[in-house]
C-alpha cells in the first residue's frame, strides 16, 4: 500500500513538471513569435501610405487598401494586441492611427462587416485605453449593422450584391461580438435580441447533420423560409469551405460565452468535432483550403483558417472544460510557427504569417499573407498567455 502511494505520489510530481516543461516551451515560443510580430508590424507600418490599410502582399507587392474592405480592422487590431503584449508606446502611436482611420466607417450601412472593421479595431482601442470616444463609434456602428437586420427573417443580410434574394453567409457570426458588447455598455436589449436572434436562425439553417457548414444561405423576404444553400470561396454548394467552419467554431464559442446559452457551446464542440476529427484534416491542423477539394493532397493549405481555429479552441477548450481542444490549439500554433508559415524578419510585406488563402473559385489570394491569420494568430498566442 504505501509502495503504491509513493509510486503514485513520484508519478504526480512528474506530471506536473512535464506539463510545466511543456507550458513553458509553448511561453517561449509564443515570446519569440510575438517579438517578430513586433518587428514586423513596425516594418510594414514603414510600407503603409497613410491613408491606407494593408491587405496582402504578392510577388514582390505590398497590396493596400481603403477603410471600406472588410479587413480594415485587422491591422489596427493586431497592433493594439502587440501594444498589450509590450507596452511599446510606438506600437500604440501607430494602433491609434491606423484605428482612427476607420472612424466614417461607422456609418457604413451597406456591409455586414463591421463587426470585422470596428471592433478588431475600436473594441480593443476602447478596452485598452477607456477612451469614451471610440465607445461612441462602436456604439453607432452597431446601430449600422443593425440596420441590416430583417424581422420577418431574423438574420442580419450579408451582402448587396449577387443574385440571392437574402444571402447570408456563415462568417456574419463573427459580427455579432460587437452586438452583445453594445447591449452590455448601453442596456438596450435590441442590439443582443438581434445577435441571438441571428445566431439561431444560422443555427437552424446553415449546417448539415455532420455540423459542417454551408457558406452562403438564401431566404425568402416574403415568408422568411431558406430558399437556397450555395457556397462563394469554397469548392462546391455542398463542400465544407475551411474557413467557413472556422468562422462558425468562433462564432458559436463566442456567443456562448456571451449568452451562457448551452445549446451554442454544444453547437460549437460539434463543429470542432468535425473539423478535427475530419479525414482530410492533416496531423499538423493546418486545414487544406476546403475539407472536399477533390485534389488535396496537392492542394493549398489556408493558416487563415488555422489560426481563427486556434483561438477559438483556446476559449472553447475553457468554456468546456475540454483539454483536448487546448491540446489542438497548441498545436496549429506551433505548426504555424514553423518556417513554412512563419515570416523571416523583414520579409513578407511585414506579415507575420504566410500561406493563407483568401478566395480560391476567383483565383484571388492564393498562398499569400492576409491581415486576419495574423490577427486570429496573434489573438490566439495572447489567449494561450493568459491562461
Ligand atoms: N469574410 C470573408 C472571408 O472569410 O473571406
Amino acid at each position: 500500500m504505501k509502495k503504491l502511494f509513493f509510486a503514485a505520489f513520484f508519478a504526480l510530481i512528474f506530471a506536473a513538471c512535464g506539463n510545466r516543461h511543456n507550458a513553458s516551451e509553448m511561453e517561449l515560443l509564443i515570446d519569440r513569435n510575438m517579438q517578430l510580430a513586433i518587428e514586423q508590424y513596425k516594418y510594414m507600418s514603414t510600407l503603409l501610405p497613410p491613408d491606407r490599410l494593408p491587405m496582402s502582399y504578392e510577388n514582390g507587392e505590398f497590396k493596400t487598401s481603403g477603410t471600406g474592405w472588410w479587413c480594415s480592422g485587422f491591422y489596427p487590431g493586431t497592433l493594439w494586441y502587440l501594444y498589450e503584449y509590450s507596452g511599446d508606446e510606438q506600437l500604440l502611436a501607430e494602433a491609434i492611427r491606423s484605428t482612427e482611420l476607420l472612424e466614417k466607417e461607422q456609418y457604413n450601412t451597406r456591409t455586414h462587416d463591421l463587426g470585422f472593421m470596428l471592433f478588431c479595431s475600436y473594441g480593443h482601442a476602447y478596452r485598452l485605453t477607456g477612451n469614451p470616444a471610440y465607445k461612441e463609434v462602436i456604439m453607432t456602428g452597431s446601430e449600422s449593422l443593425s440596420s441590416r437586420y430583417n424581422h420577418t427573417i431574423g438574420a442580419i443580410r450579408s451582402w448587396d450584391f449577387g443574385t440571392w434574394q437574402f444571402p447570408v453567409i456563415i462568417d456574419n457570426m463573427m459580427n455579432l461580438e460587437m452586438l452583445t458588447w453594445a447591449t452590455r455598455e448601453s442596456r438596450n436589449p435590441r442590439f443582443h435580441e438581434i445577435a441571438v436572434t441571428h445566431a439561431d436562425k444560422t443555427l437552424a439553417n446553415h449546417f448539415r447533420p455532420d455540423a459542417s457548414s454551408y457558406h452562403v444561405i438564401d431566404y425568402d423576404r416574403e415568408s422568411g423560409e431558406r430558399v437556397g444553400a450555395h457556397t462563394w470561396q469554397g469548392y462546391s454548394d455542398d463542400s465544407s469551405w475551411a474557413r467557413g467552419q472556422a468562422w462558425g467554431l468562433y462564432g458559436y464559442t463566442m456567443m456562448s460565452r456571451e449568452t451562457g446559452d448551452r445549446a451554442y457551446l454544444d453547437h460549437a464542440r460539434r463543429i470542432a468535432d468535425f473539423m478535427l476529427g475530419h479525414p482530410n484534416m492533416p496531423d499538423d491542423l493546418i486545414p487544406y483550403w476546403d475539407f472536399n477539394a477533390p485534389d488535396i493532397p496537392d492542394t493549398s493549405r489556408d493558416a487563415s483558417a488555422a489560426a481563427v481555429t486556434a483561438s477559438a479552441l483556446v476559449e472553447l477548450s475553457s468554456l468546456a472544460n475540454e483539454p483536448r481542444y487546448l491540446d489542438a490549439a497548441r498545436t496549429i500554433v506551433k505548426t504555424l510557427s514553423t518556417p513554412t508559415y512563419l515570416a523571416e524578419a523583414g520579409t513578407n510585406g511585414g506579415f507575420i504569417l504566410k500561406q493563407s488563402v483568401g478566395a480560391m473559385p476567383f483565383n484571388s489570394e492564393v498562398d499569400v499573407p492576409l491581415t486576419y491569420a495574423d490577427y486570429y494568430f496573434v489573438e490566439a498566442m495572447m489567449r494561450l498567455r493568459g491562461l
